[in-house]
């Protein structure tokens, strides 16, 4: 706690401004030109002192972009590469080896997805008439994990849909965070094939909703470009606090955009300025819907008094081991699904986020609200309109209103409830409202009937 600073809260506050922090200033050019043959190699690119903690290998001493089939080309020059991106290209497509899980309420445990050499979903009960998520997961991770399981569970139990776990988790193992960052690239690339077949057997881009944390946000964001760029752009990306390094300062065609489907809607939980502070999540917003979870930057329940890693540049991700990364940035930066999965399950328990500008947002960094009666952020809820309030969730793409927005919580499960009876009163009112509201949206991504917040719920 008495590592909230004021000193936190400025750099907090400039890097939200788009103000540059630390010396990460955006190099990158918008244009995304193939190198010429006199362009520089990855190695030649690198900063010698950055060279020797990537230990980058002899097959990266190439200027021309690779290739692969059915996936098209990845440069490994500006955008894809900057002074403050020192990312080397991304594996082959079988290192990465991204595999596809389908689950349904008929096959609840789930079917393997036969991508290569031909997609093949023979064998699965895949229906295009229904609507189909996508859930990826981030740096260290595979399919193996809890949270991507309950979050399945939770979208079967509210939804008939095809549920799509990606797994990448070689991938994400990597050797270290960069490599596993620049394979987003290729995962993306593979979703964007399988988006084109699903969409060709006949889906509705619209009823197609990515989830992605923290990498897999991005994973998520290449796979909308890749659609959009093919006119079919998805209904709906759900990013879990976007991972920060390498990503926030970039240009579009790296990084999440609010363009990648037709409603981005993102979770901030761990935004503080990855150095000195190591956050690990994106500060600035980055979808048409950004809530920032009690300021944004750090968790409640997620106080660590351990010192953090010794990190003064981008580079020296390349030194650290995947188990102390993840150990470190797990807490707040999890947080992010925890939320949006209780969001699934409780339809009797809401986050409702109030619109704040980001400076206000960014106060609540200092104060690390929670929930109570004195919290201005509860406060303001009892005067939601349609324009100034949303619910986090399922719901968020739905109601109306745009822009960032303040949410504050427990600290821990069930993150929405055991406050004061007042607030227990209000929330009743608005998830009387919700639930009804809910009954009547048969499809997930179709706006039949907005609910309307009114002064004390929705209906
Ligand atoms: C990279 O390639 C250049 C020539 O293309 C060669 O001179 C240089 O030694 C190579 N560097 C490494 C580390 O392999
Ligand atoms: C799913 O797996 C569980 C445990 O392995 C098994 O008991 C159950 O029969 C399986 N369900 C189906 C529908 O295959
Ligand atoms: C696909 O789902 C629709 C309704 O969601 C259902 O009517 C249809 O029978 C399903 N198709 C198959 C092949 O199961
Ligand atoms: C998934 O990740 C866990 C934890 O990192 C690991 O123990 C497990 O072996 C991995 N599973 C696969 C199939 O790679
Ligand atoms: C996308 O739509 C635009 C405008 O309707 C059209 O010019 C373009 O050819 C389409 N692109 C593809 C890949 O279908
Ligand atoms: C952090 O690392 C830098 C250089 O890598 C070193 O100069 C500095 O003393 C280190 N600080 C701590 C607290 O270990």
């Amino acid at each position: 706690m008495d590592f909230m600073t004021p000193c936190l809260f400025l750099a907090a506050l400039y890097a939200m401004a788009g103000l540059s922090h630390q010396g990460l200033i955006s190099k990158n050019s918008p244009t995304d030109e193939l190198p010429s043959t006199k362009a520089p190699t990855y190695l030649e690119r690198l900063d010698k002192t950055v060279k020797t903690r990537l230990n980058p290998t002899e097959s990266e001493n190439v200027t021309e972009p690779t290739c692969y089939p059915e996936l098209g080309c990845f440069p490994t020059s500006s955008p894809w590469f900057s002074l403050t991106r020192p990312l080397p290209g991304p594996a082959a497509p079988e290192e990465v080896n991204t595999a596809l899980y389908l689950f349904t309420r008929n096959r609840p445990n789930g079917t393997k997805v036969m991508l290569w050499p031909k997609i093949d979903l023979e064998e699965t009960n895949f229906n295009t008439t229904k609507p189909t998520i996508f859930i990826t997961h981030g740096f260290a991770s595979n399919t193996s994990n809890e949270w991507m399981h309950d979050m399945k569970d939770a979208y079967l139990e509210n939804m008939d849909a095809n549920v799509f776990m990606v797994d990448w988790g070689k991938g994400a193992k990597g050797i270290n965070y960069l490599r596993a960052a620049s394979n987003t690239r290729i995962v993306g690339a593979e979703l964007g094939r399988f988006g084109r077949h699903i969409v060709g057997l006949g889906q509705q881009p619209d009823q197609i909703h990515a989830v992605g944390h923290s990498l897999g946000a991005h994973i998520s964001g290449y796979f909308g470009k890749r659609m959009a760029s093919i006119n079919s752009t998805i209904g709906r990306i759900t990013a879990l606090d976007p991972a920060q390094p390498g990503f926030e300062v970039e240009g579009p065609e790296v990084k999440l955009t609010k363009n990648d489907a037709k409603t981005v809607d993102v979770l901030h939980t761990d935004a503080r300025p990855f150095i000195p502070f190591f956050g690990f999540g994106m500060l600035q917003p980055a979808g048409d819907i950004d809530f920032y979870i009690n300021g944004g930057a750090l968790q409640p329940g997620c106080y660590t008094v351990e010192v953090p890693p010794n990190i003064t540049s981008l580079a020296d991700l390349a030194t650290m081991t995947v188990e102390t990364l993840s150990k470190w940035v797990s807490c707040s930066h999890g947080r992010s699904y925890e939320y949006f999965t209780w969001s699934l399950k409780n339809k009797d328990c809401f986050f409702v986020g109030r619109k704040m500008t980001l400076v206000e947002n960014v106060a609540k960094v200092g104060t690390l609200g929670t929930l109570t009666l004195a919290d201005p952020i509860v406060d303001s809820i009892r005067s939601c309109t349609k324009d100034n309030c949303n619910i986090l969730g399922f719901l968020s793409s739905r109601l109306p209103a745009r822009g960032a927005f303040a949410v504050t919580t427990n600290d821990k499960p069930p993150f929405c409830k055991s406050r004061a009876d007042e607030m227990k009163a209000l929330y009743n009112t608005i998830s009387l409202g919700v639930a009804g509201a809910w009954d009547k949206i048969k499809t997930p991504f179709t706006m039949i009937e907005t609910p309307k917040l009114t002064k004390f719920g929705l209906n």
